[in-house]
């Protein structure tokens, strides 16, 4: 089948679109009002940009009433916020956490987890996630859409400070991602979780090549 969006209908019961691009991590992102009320939400359409230095990316919509994020707004208006990584051990609070509800409740509270201190920055860490990343923003891009939640504000930041559980380190330095369970959103309803990994390399490898495969740092 081929459709061109906007022109043509898909003629399915549910828009593939959505679920052409799987699986998506879930930036789970904590930030705080400029009134010090903390917010946490999670957002699929999210990725690291580049690794030297690291730099994410997520994309919200705008709410059901038209009106851009908390997420957005408090980002904007303080400068900070952290992604927690979210986890199928986590899926319950990570589902709580995406209602649409008043910028004055404290949506940890809603989720029911725990909150953490940051080294660098104001936003709660959520404490039940393996893996935090502090960020300061960077910038805004903001596409325009049609009907109330088209158009779209792109927040990029930059990651300041990583924290990992050493628990789900390896003894070989890796990331344990099979315990780790990573949740990933697959479009409609549907998730996975990362449970099994395989490993290829490029031929012909070189060491730059290696460098940046392996998202070496100016500071290892
Ligand atoms: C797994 C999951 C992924 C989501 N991904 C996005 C997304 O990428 N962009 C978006 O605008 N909303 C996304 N949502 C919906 C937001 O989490 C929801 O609108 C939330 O209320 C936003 O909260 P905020 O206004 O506190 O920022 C997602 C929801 C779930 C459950």
């Amino acid at each position: 089948m081929f459709y061109e969006p906007l022109k043509q209908s898909h003629g399915l019961d549910h828009d593939p679109f959505k679920s052409c691009v799987v699986p998506r991590p879930i930036g789970w992102i904590s930030t705080i009002s400029g009134n010090g009320i903390h917010n946490l939400a999670p957002y699929s359409q999210f990725q690291n940009l580049t690794f030297d230095p690291p730099y994410v990316m997520f994309s919200a919509n705008q709410n059901t009433k038209g009106k851009r994020k908390d997420t957005v707004i408090n980002i904007e208006t303080t400068g900070e916020f952290v992604h927690n990584m979210a986890t199928y051990d986590l899926r319950e609070a990570v589902n709580k956490s995406a209602q649409e509800l008043s910028p004055e409740e404290d949506e940890f509270e809603i989720a029911g987890v725990t909150k953490a201190p940051s080294n660098l920055v104001k936003p709660a860490r959520v404490a039940e996630s393996p893996v935090h990343f502090e960020c300061r923003y960077y910038q805004t891009l903001r596409l325009p859409g049609d009907g109330p939640m088209g158009s779209v504000d792109i927040i990029i930041g930059r990651v300041v400070g990583i924290h990992i559980n050493e628990d789900f380190i390896t003894p070989d330095g890796k990331l344990d991602i099979p315990r780790i369970k990573p949740l990933a959103r697959m479009g409609y309803y549907d998730y996975t979780a990362v449970e099994s990994v395989f490993e290829m390399e490029i031929p012909g490898m070189n060491k730059d090549l290696i460098d940046g495969l392996e998202g070496r740092t100016g500071s290892k």
